[in-house]
């Protein structure tokens, strides 16, 4: 009932040529019935380039940020509408690289999530505990406080269309995958929170990948767990190979 959703995350990597490369060899490698839900998420400054590249394939194209103002003296930034303009469908919010390196707090992420919403733009919510955090048992505490901070305002409706990405800090980029059990469990909770926060019809519609370490040889035990519904990969949606063996590990 909920769409499976795999999502490559390539913060900032490729050159304009490599991005081109890797969407065309997704495009090709796809299945022409594919029923999973793919999309890219490479650097702004590639966007546009990504997007004619994807052509008519089933990928969608994302953001990896925005800033929450529609226009203005802003410099370095770039608003939802610029996102659209150039034809991406999605966005990447509160990653905790932007949590952690540029110190984005919920309530900022919050702003960010409406103008991604109010522009039209699928909003792809990160929340995620530390290490430090999981150890001291602090993980439900911190996802849900982040849940509440960055979605605080988002109606019911829009709600429905909001992705969560569900990404143990200490999970990303170190190999250390989390086990299908902790992430199903997390990823149990969090729909808790959402069914308490609005309501269970709500709680069921909304997807929510998880991320960190993802790769093809565990992509089909943590997707084929009740509540993840997709996946937010990093270096391995880097090329079209492991990317394409990630989302045959969503059917
Ligand atoms: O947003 C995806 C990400 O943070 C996970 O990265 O390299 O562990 O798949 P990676």
């Amino acid at each position: 009932m909920r769409r499976p959703f795999i999502a490559g995350n390539w913060k900032m990597n490729s050159t304009r040529a490599e991005g081109i490369a890797l969407v065309q060899g997704i495009a090709a490698g796809l299945p022409a019935d594919c029923s999973v839900e793919v999309a890219v998420c490479p650097p702004s400054i590639y966007l546009d380039a990504i997007v004619t590249a994807a052509g008519d394939s089933p990928i969608g194209v994302g953001g990896q940020n925005i800033y929450f103002e529609a226009s203005g003296a802003f410099t370095g930034e770039v608003s939802a509408a610029m996102l659209k303009d150039v034809g991406c469908q999605y966005v990447i919010l509160g990653h905790s690289e932007r949590r952690h390196i540029f110190g984005e707090s919920s309530s900022l992420i919050n702003k960010k999530v409406h103008a991604a919403l109010n522009g039209g733009l699928i909003p792809i919510v990160c929340v995620g505990e530390l290490l430090e955090e999981r150890e001291s048992n602090k993980t439900a505490d911190v996802v849900a406080e982040q849940f509440y901070g960055s979605l605080a305002g988002v109606s019911a409706e829009q709600m429905e269309t909001v992705v969560l990405a569900y990404e143990p800090v200490w999970a990303i980029g170190t190999g250390k995958v989390a086990t299908p059990e902790q992430a199903e469990a997390v990823h149990a909770d969090l729909r808790k929170v959402i069914a308490a926060r609005y309501n269970s019809a709500v709680a069921d519609k909304v997807r929510i990948q998880y991320g960190g370490s993802v790769k093809p040889d565990n992509a089909s035990e943590l997707l084929s767990q009740p509540n993840i519904d997709g996946a937010l990969v990093g270096g391995a949606s880097m090329k079209a190979d492991s990317f394409l063996g990630i989302i045959a590990g969503a059917k």
